[in-house]
């Protein structure tokens, strides 16, 4: 039977006693975690979000009604214990708790609440199947690695707003119901009930919010924003996520750039003790390609790649020369030490794994101390094998993988490659962090589906002011004034510098194939506010649960987000999405068509 407290107040939380209190009375709340009866005493670990409490349960002080009640106590039930907080004799202290030294003899108690045996372990090693931890996720966030995750995403975000409201940022909110923004991802639609036929979308970011907030005259506007996004599911995405959103006026990309500096370093201060070593590193997005094949390179490792399409260019090898033919290249990487790491079938699970990114096939030369194994020698000359040895600044025991096809593709396999490969052999240390910046954007990028150019980063990004002239001749030239963040391989956040004029803005969407009516017919009340008085701005928005993602050291979003949804976009705890009332879709206006999915 549930009890109320009838007046019972907490004193502490159970984590919390200290030396001083030794002797004297607590009163605490939380779970029954661990439980050992011993006969005439019984041991309860009492825990709440701060860490858990012994409590001594002792047939000799208690009455014998209570004791008795005391012994029905299972895993999970919610007390209410008073009692006397006492030193743990020497033998009993248990250095691996912050509690370990001390011990709560109860002298009341009340049980709060009782419970089933739950479903899923109440512990950090836990081996349930994530569908099962979702399926009860307020179980599953009772664990105390959880707990400090979320302590931790809170303190994530008070940094952020300390930070930049230190730093003269308000926080104003831009509507979730709204006119879709153009971020890459589909929509999420929200019918109208009133406007028949007609939507709302959820917002995939606040950018054209935040821009009209700056020729508001707000001049710096922070948001943590929910985003919603409908999208093919990864590690590292959710539908529906976080941003810590930022514009600043009267800006210039430097400006930007050093005061968001401030605050990683802050961030990583405050947060694990770390030192970040301001000016970040900056390298331009054709550097990151040409070295990393990706614009959001893991550097905690090299393995990158170089260009050996000079030297292969009239061998006699078909597939490099074929490539390079077509306008692509030829890019390997050097593997140090991979002929002994790698069997002839590990190298074959290589060429199968480069295949799942696009690449034809994956080629390779073995460096092996009785001499060179490689099927495609015989189409090279000595001088171009030597010319491949030596721009790898190949040795011994070193294994050359190379790749060709046109450049973007090249890029992607080899790119996706070096990452499996540092994993394969352990070439990655955890416990750094590798924190730079991403600059020199392509404005534009070439969408071959849709046989036009579609923006990089998205179309209020201003074109370098030096690419301008290239605008209509040569899109596909322009530089962006926009940057992203990377942080061991992820993109943590991006933002630029926006178009702050209708006219500049109205090219932008002509080369992105609107018509000036379809410019205007979706963002009319975007280049008519640039009529009156635009202010100079751009801001940056980091994806908040990537950065907690990053700094708790999971590589599962799904870690980091309260409630989040699994692969399918659904939640396994509510069963969102759901079928609604017949009611309901006649008020929208809405019959639904598709009949639902198996
Ligand atoms: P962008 O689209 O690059 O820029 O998004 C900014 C950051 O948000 C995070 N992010 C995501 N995190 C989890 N799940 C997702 N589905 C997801 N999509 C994006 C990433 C990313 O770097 N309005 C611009 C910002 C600007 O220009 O100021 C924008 O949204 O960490
Ligand atoms: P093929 O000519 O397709 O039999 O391929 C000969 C060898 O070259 C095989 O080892 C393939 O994996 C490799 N190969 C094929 N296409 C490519 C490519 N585009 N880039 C690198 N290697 C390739």
């Amino acid at each position: 039977m549930a009890e109320f407290l009838n007046g019972w107040q907490r004193t502490e939380y159970c984590a919390e006693p200290n030396s001083e209190q030794v002797g004297k009375e607590v009163l605490l709340m939380g779970w029954a975690s661990t439980w050992r009866n011993l006969g005439a005493l019984i041991f309860i670990g009492l825990r709440d979000r701060t860490g858990i409490m012994q409590l001594v349960f002792d047939s000799g002080t208690l009455s014998a009604e209570k004791f008795e009640h005391a012994e029905s106590i299972r895993s999970e039930y919610v007390l209410a214990v008073k009692g006397i907080l006492q030193e743990r004799s020497k033998d009993m202290v248990n250095p691996e708790m912050k509690t370990g030294k001390f011990e709560v003899i109860v002298s009341d108690f009340k049980i709060l609440s009782t419970s089933q045996t739950p479903p899923i372990y109440i512990k950090d090693d836990l081996d349930a199947a994530e569908q099962m931890r979702l399926k009860y996720r307020y179980l599953d966030l009772r664990r105390p690695v959880m707990q400090n995750i979320f302590a931790l995403r809170h303190k994530i975000a008070m940094i952020a707003r300390e930070y930049f409201s230190n730093n003269g940022f308000l926080e104003i909110e831009t509507p979730m119901l709204t006119k879709s923004t153009p971020e890459g991802a589909r929509d999420y639609l929200v019918p109208s009930r009133i406007h028949k036929g007609e939507f709302y979308a959820l917002p995939q970011s606040p950018q054209l919010f935040k821009q009209l907030l700056m020729l508001s005259g707000f001049d710096r506007y922070i948001q943590l924003a929910r985003c919603f996004r409908d999208e093919d599911l990864r590690a590292d995405r959710q539908p529906e996520f976080t941003q810590i959103d930022l514009e600043m006026s009267f800006v210039d990309e430097n400006e930007i750039i050093s005061l968001n500096e401030g605050f990683i370093k802050k961030l990583f201060k405050d947060t694990l003790d770390i030192d970040v070593k301001l000016p970040l590193q900056r390298i331009t997005f054709k550097e990151a390609m040409e070295r990393y094949g990706s614009d959001k390179p893991d550097t905690r490792f090299s393995l990158e790649l170089k260009d050996v399409s000079d030297i292969v260019a009239d061998c006699g090898f078909g597939v490099f020369t074929g490539a390079i033919g077509s306008g692509g290249s030829v890019r390997a990487i050097k593997v140090e030490g991979g002929v002994s790491a790698f069997s002839r079938k590990a190298i074959d699970e290589l060429v199968e794994f480069v295949k799942t990114y696009g690449a034809k096939g994956l080629a390779w030369m073995s460096l092996k101390p009785e001499g060179l194994q490689c099927a495609f020698a015989k189409f090279l000359s000595q001088e171009q094998i030597d010319g491949i040895i030596a721009r790898m600044e190949a040795q011994t025991d070193d294994l050359l993988l190379f790749v060709a096809d046109k450049d973007d593709t090249v890029f992607a396999a080899l790119g996706a490659l070096r990452i499996e490969i540092a994993k394969k052999l352990n070439l990655i240390d955890e416990n750094v962090y590798h924190i730079l910046w991403v600059t020199d954007f392509p404005l534009l990028e070439w969408d071959d589906e849709q046989e036009r150019f579609s923006a990089m980063h998205h179309p209020f990004t201003s074109p370098k002011d030096e690419d301008l002239q290239y605008l209509e001749s040569d899109p596909g030239r322009v530089r962006a004034k926009a940057y992203d963040i990377v942080i061991n391989g992820y993109e943590a956040g991006g933002g630029s510098i926006r178009i702050h004029s209708q006219e500049l803005q109205e090219k932008m969407f002509s080369a992105l194939g609107f018509t000036t009516e379809q410019a205007w017919a979706q963002f009319g009340f975007l280049l008519e506010a640039f009529k009156y008085g635009t202010p100079p701005h751009g801001g940056i928005a980091y994806g908040l649960d990537r950065l907690v993602m990053l700094i708790a050291k999971t590589n599962n979003i799904r870690d980091v987000i309260a409630f989040p949804k699994v692969q399918t976009a659904a939640c396994l705890m509510t069963k969102a999405p759901s079928t609604v009332d017949k009611k309901q879709l006649d008020e929208l206006g809405i019959a639904v068509v598709a009949d639902k999915e198996e």
